[in-house]
């Protein structure tokens, strides 16, 4: 870490980290609500059903593992008491303050697959886009699925 344990300046980057995953947090309900409402268009012709099936699968781990990264992040705030904000603005308090629970170091849990999912999410991401610019290279045009460009 840039900043020594406890200083201003890592209680800053926290509160930075924090309000910003509650930014990500609303934008992902909005997401996940207009995903909801609106069909998303086919996927385009030429995919195989493995295709299919991995950009499915693919797909619904960029909405899961975000979710649950947010949630674990949000119960390792609350479980140590300090309390979630947005820019200085206190968001509600989803879990309770506590040390453990069924002998399970709830910080040190929340913490730790907060961390391991955050790379996972980095992973998705990367073959997300590799897998975009595979399809695109083989002439499946998948940008526009993106509101990117016009099919
Ligand atoms: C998609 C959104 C998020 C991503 C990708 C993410 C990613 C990360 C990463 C990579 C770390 C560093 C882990 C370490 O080195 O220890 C971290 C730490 C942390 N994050 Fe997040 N985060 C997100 C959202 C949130 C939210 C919404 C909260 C709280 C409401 C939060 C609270 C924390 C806390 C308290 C730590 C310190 C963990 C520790 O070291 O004990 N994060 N986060």
């Amino acid at each position: 870490m840039v900043f020594a344990e406890d200083s201003a300046g890592e209680e800053f980057i926290f509160a930075m980290h924090i309000s910003i995953g509650v930014l990500l947090a609303m934008l992902l309900l909005a997401r996940i609500a207009a995903r909801a409402l609106i069909k998303p268009p086919e996927l385009p012709e030429g995919f195989t059903a493995l295709d299919k099936r991995m950009a499915h699968a693919g797909h619904l781990a960029l909405y899961i593992l975000p979710a649950v990264i947010i949630t674990l992040g949000w119960a390792e705030t609350d479980f140590g008491g300090h309390g979630v904000t947005l820019f200085g603005i206190p968001m509600p308090k989803l879990f309770p303050t506590m040390d453990t629970w069924m002998g399970i170091k709830l910080e040190d849990f929340t913490s730790e697959n907060h961390e391991i999912l955050a790379w996972t999410l980095l992973a998705v991401v990367v073959l997300h886009v590799a897998a975009a610019v595979k399809h695109r290279m083989a002439g499946h045009d998948v940008l526009y699925r993106m509101g990117i460009g016009k099919k």
